[in-house]
């Protein structure tokens, strides 16, 4: 059984392949795989375990030809899972282990951008403090304020527990439950994304629906980058009514559009919202697990589809 990993993957992972008698073609490099690497190294495999990096299409599944795909992330939309489907290639994902990883990130950003850090540590660095200020770097208070969630599902509600202890009060939007969109942006301080990226989330918040934001608030995005239009965002924080922003996922990952690089009120991570030592095993080991099974007829932990 021969299976491509096109990532650097913890060990823990690589050992449950390889004890599952797997043949690993390991690919470590700094950035994603190239596609023509990819095309090249998949020939003659049968499973493949790819970050949310790799579009993984019908050419992809063809070179193979694969038999199945287990994905290093929770997202799945760099999968096209009715290639999947129409050549019966079993997929799998990591959901759960990811949760707390992703919350906390969540506030991170969202901390730092009410409070913020990022130019106030740069403001340090650049030696500009001459001591304590009545009006240096005043931000906003969360106690009383409404975090809005948008995306109900395990890291929105983990997202949304934390809330409790900054004494925030909690709304949420997704496609089953909670309040209208447009009422969540109109009463959020903050509103924090946590929807998977489809057809009918990509461009969910564009123009009008950023400029329906309270003045002042905050916005936070650890879900993915399209799910937010870029240059619309970047008016909103010019001329408000945007207060701020912490983005972990870019519309173009890894390109970031040129008018975020200039502001002050975002902070920019590059994606690491599962980027915790424990989460990242966990995930080797689930993605892992779960290509051994489907590769051996077994039921996988966590099938797409
Ligand atoms: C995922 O797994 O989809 C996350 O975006 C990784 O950080």
């Amino acid at each position: 059984m021969r299976v491509l990993v096109t990532q650097d993957l913890d060990p823990a992972g690589l050992d449950i392949l390889r004890a599952a008698g797997c043949t690993v073609d390991l690919r470590v490099g700094d950035g994603p795989i190239a596609r023509d690497e990819l095309l090249e190294r998949v020939r003659g495999c049968v499973g493949l375990l790819p970050m949310l990096t790799e579009r993984v299409d019908a050419q992809v599944l063809d070179a193979g030809p694969l038999r199945a795909v287990s994905t290093y992330s929770v997202g799945t939309n760099h999968i096209d899972l009715d290639a999947c489907r129409a050549r019966g290639v079993a997929v799998s994902h990591t959901p759960g282990l990811l949760t707390d990883a992703t919350a906390d990130l969540a506030w991170t950003l969202l901390l730092a951008a009410a409070r913020h850090v990022v130019p106030a540590d740069r403001y340090m660095r650049q030696g500009r403090f001459k001591g304590w200020h009545p009006t240096l770097f005043r931000g906003m208070e969360l106690r009383g304020r409404t975090l809005g969630i948008v995306g109900w599902g395990r890291i929105g509600q983990a997202t949304a527990a934390r809330a409790a202890g900054f004494g925030m009060d909690v709304i949420h939007h997704s496609r089953r439950s909670g309040v209208p969109l447009a009422e969540l942006l109109e009463r959020s301080d903050v509103v924090s994304l946590h929807c998977p990226l489809t057809d009918a989330t990509r461009g969910l918040l564009g123009t009008d629906e950023l400029a329906a934001m309270k003045p002042g608030s905050v916005l936070v995005n650890t879900a993915r980058g399209p799910v937010v239009d870029e240059a619309a965002l970047v008016h909103a924080l010019t001329e408000g009514p945007l207060g701020a922003a912490g983005l972990d996922v870019f519309e173009r990952e890894p390109v970031v559009h040129a008018g975020l690089l200039e502001l002050d009120n975002v902070v920019l991570l590059p994606h690491l919202g599962s980027a915790t030592v424990r989460a990242r095993r966990s995930m080797a080991e689930l993605a892992a697990g779960d290509l051994v099974a489907a590769l051996t007829g077994q039921p996988q932990r966590h099938p797409v589809g």
